[in-house]
C-alpha cells in the first residue's frame, strides 16, 4: 500500500493544542502514514514535542520560522499574507533529503492543522499517479468549491473566488505523487511573493501540471470529504478579572 506523507504547518495560538489533538487522532486511524509536522517557530516547542511523542503516530518534527516581514499579525486582514509557506517548503526539503523515489512510494498531502478530514480521502489519495483533486467544503466563498469534471476529466474550476487562477483549488483539495518532487527538484511554494490564493497554483505549475492530467477523486468530485473549518478564537473575557483577583483565587495552573 502506498504511503501518505502529510505536511502540516502549525503555529502557536490558543487553539493549537486542540487542533493538533483533533488532527492527530484522525491521522491515528490511517495505515501507512507518516506525519511531517512543521512548526512556525524558531525551535521545536515542548507543546508539539509532547503531543507528537504521545500521539502513537509515525512522524517527523520540523520547524521553520516565517520571516518577520511576511508574518501575519493579529492586526492584518486575514487574506493579506500567505500562511504556512516556509513550513511546507521545509517539509518538502525533508522529503527530498530523506526519501528515495525508487524505494518509497506514496503521495504528499498538505494538511493544514485546522481542517476536518474524512478518512476516506486518505484512502482515495493513495492511488494518485500524478496529482489527484477533489472538492473542499467551505472554500471559494461557497459551501464547497472544486474541480469541474466532464467525462472523467477536469475541465475547470467551480469556485466563487478568482476562478481565473490556473488551479483554483484550496490546499486541502489535492495530493501529489511523491516521485514528482524528485522529477522537479526545484518545485516549492513561492517565498511569499505571490498574490493571495496563488500558492496552490504556484506549486502545481512548478510541477509542470496541466488540467487534463488531473485525477478527480471523491466520486468524480461529487463528494465533500474535506472541510476548510477554522476554530473561533476562544473568548477569555473572564481572564483579566480573575487575574486581578488572583490573590483571592486559589492558585491554578495547567499546561495549555
Ligand atoms: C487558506 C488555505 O487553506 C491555506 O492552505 C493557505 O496556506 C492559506 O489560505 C494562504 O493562502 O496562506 P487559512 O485557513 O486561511 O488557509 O489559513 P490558516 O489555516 O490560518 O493557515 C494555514 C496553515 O498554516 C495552518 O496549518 C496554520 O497552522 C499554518 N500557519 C498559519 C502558520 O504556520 N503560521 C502562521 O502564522 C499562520
Ligand atoms: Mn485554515
Amino acid at each position: 500500500m502506498p504511503m501518505v506523507y502529510a505536511i502540516t504547518p502549525t503555529y502557536a495560538r490558543l487553539q493549537q493544542k486542540a487542533e493538533l489533538t483533533r488532527l492527530s487522532q484522525t491521522l491515528l486511524h490511517l495505515p501507512n502514514f507518516h506525519w511531517i509536522l512543521v512548526e512556525d517557530a524558531p525551535n521545536r516547542t515542548k507543546r508539539a514535542t509532547d503531543l507528537l511523542r504521545s500521539s502513537g503516530l509515525s512522524y517527523t518534527h520540523l520547524y521553520a520560522l516565517t520571516p518577520e516581514d511576511v508574518k501575519l499579525k493579529p492586526t492584518d486582514s486575514h487574506s493579506s499574507k500567505p500562511r504556512g509557506v516556509s513550513q511546507r517548503n521545509e517539509g518538502l526539503s525533508w522529503i527530498r533529503r530523506h526519501l528515495d523515489p525508487d524505494i518509497h512510494h506514496g503521495v504528499v498531502y498538505f494538511a493544514d492543522d485546522d481542517n476536518t478530514y474524512d478518512l476516506r480521502i486518505f484512502a482515495e489519495m493513495r492511488r494518485t499517479k500524478r496529482v489527484s483533486v477533489w472538492p473542499v467544503g467551505f472554500t471559494g466563498g461557497l459551501r464547497y468549491a472544486g474541480p469541474v469534471v466532464k467525462q472523467g476529466k477536469v475541465t475547470g474550476w467551480f469556485t466563487g473566488w478568482n476562478p481565473e487562477r490556473p488551479f483554483a483549488i484550496d490546499m486541502a483539495g489535492f495530493a501529489i505523487n511523491l516521485k514528482l518532487f524528485f522529477q522537479y527538484p526545484e518545485a516549492q511554494f513561492s517565498n511569499y511573493n505571490v498574490q493571495n490564493g496563488y500558492q496552490e497554483s504556484t506549486i502545481l505549475l512548478a510541477l509542470h501540471l496541466t488540467l487534463d492530467v488531473l485525477e478527480p477523486l471523491a466520486d468524480n468530485a461529487t463528494k465533500v470529504l474535506v472541510w476548510h473549518t477554522r476554530a473561533d478564537y476562544p473568548r477569555l473575557k473572564g481572564e483579566s478579572r480573575i487575574q486581578s483577583q488572583l490573590h483571592k483565587a486559589p492558585y491554578y495552573s495547567v499546561e495549555v
